[in-house]
């Protein structure tokens, strides 16, 4: 079932939502080669604490981190680690949520460390405007998969890959609500949008062909071809207009 949220709700969205805007600004200014992922999981679990919010990934089905920082062919849930060291030329997703006043909020940023190829640039830059092309038809009166085929249709013009063994998905006083909202093509519409909804959009794109693994730790989720992943994510409230951005 697909919630729909009052007004009071969708305050409260708002509240928390905010809160991880001015989190993963602090963690871009944070980043730098030399610290590890557990330097930026730990700066970050205390940047929550500070903002008043409770990390919502941490424990979440047993994920052991406030933060997911998933590097290079890492597309998501990299698990932060004191010997994985950020270097110069690296790509780093940080995917981060908290709970504040029992709403959660979600959202993933993909950073170039230093010097990165043009390639991977234009990677980064592909996957975060197939989000902006999704939300274009994120309004009420459209349906569900008009956003997953605006995605797919945004990346399929750069021939990247789409990673389709996970989604985006609705949020509110869970972090894992319906519906799940694939990035690829759908033959349906699906679902029909409506005003209060909020949905966590995520595209994750490779610059292979989107198959991934998981690594042994049984949460990294990385490219089964070796290339490199990125990830971008925004919080989005559905309104009758213009989707509300809620998590920049
Ligand atoms: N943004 C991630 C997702 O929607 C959150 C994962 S939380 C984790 O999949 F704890 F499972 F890592
Ligand atoms: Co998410």
């Amino acid at each position: 079932m697909i919630t729909i949220k009052t007004e009071e709700e969708i305050a409260l969205m708002r509240e928390s939502c905010r809160k991880l805007a001015i989190l993963h600004k602090e963690l871009e200014e944070y980043l730098k080669p030399g610290l590890s992922t557990k330097d930026i999981d730990s700066y970050g679990e205390a940047l929550i604490e500070k903002l008043g919010g409770v990390p919502n990934f941490k424990n979440y089905q047993g994920y052991p981190a406030a933060i997911c920082v998933s590097v290079n062919d890492e597309v998501v849930h990299g698990i932060p680690r004191a010997d994985r060291i950020i270097n110069d030329g690296d790509i780093v997703s940080l995917d981060c949520g908290l709970i504040y006043k029992g709403f959660h909020s979600d959202a993933a940023r993909t950073h170039a460390v230093g010097d990165v190829s043009p390639k991977v640039k234009a990677l980064i830059e592909a996957t975060k405007q197939s989000f902006f092309d999704g939300i274009k038809m994120a309004k009420a009166g459209n349906h569900l998969y008009d956003i997953s085929n605006a995605i797919a249709g945004s990346l399929e013009a750069g021939n990247y890959g789409i990673v389709k063994e996970l989604t985006g998905h609705g949020i509110g006083r869970n972090l894992h609500e319906d519906p799940s909202i694939p990035n690829f093509r759908m033959r349906r519409r699906g679902p029909k949008l409506k005003a209060g909804m909020t949905l966590a959009i995520e595209p994750m794109v490779t610059l292979g062909d989107g198959s991934v693994e998981w690594l042994s730790d049984d949460w990294t989720v990385v490219t089964a071809d070796g290339t490199w992943a990125a990830h971008y994510e925004n919080t989005v409230l559905i309104t009758e207009g213009e989707p509300e951005i809620l998590t920049i």
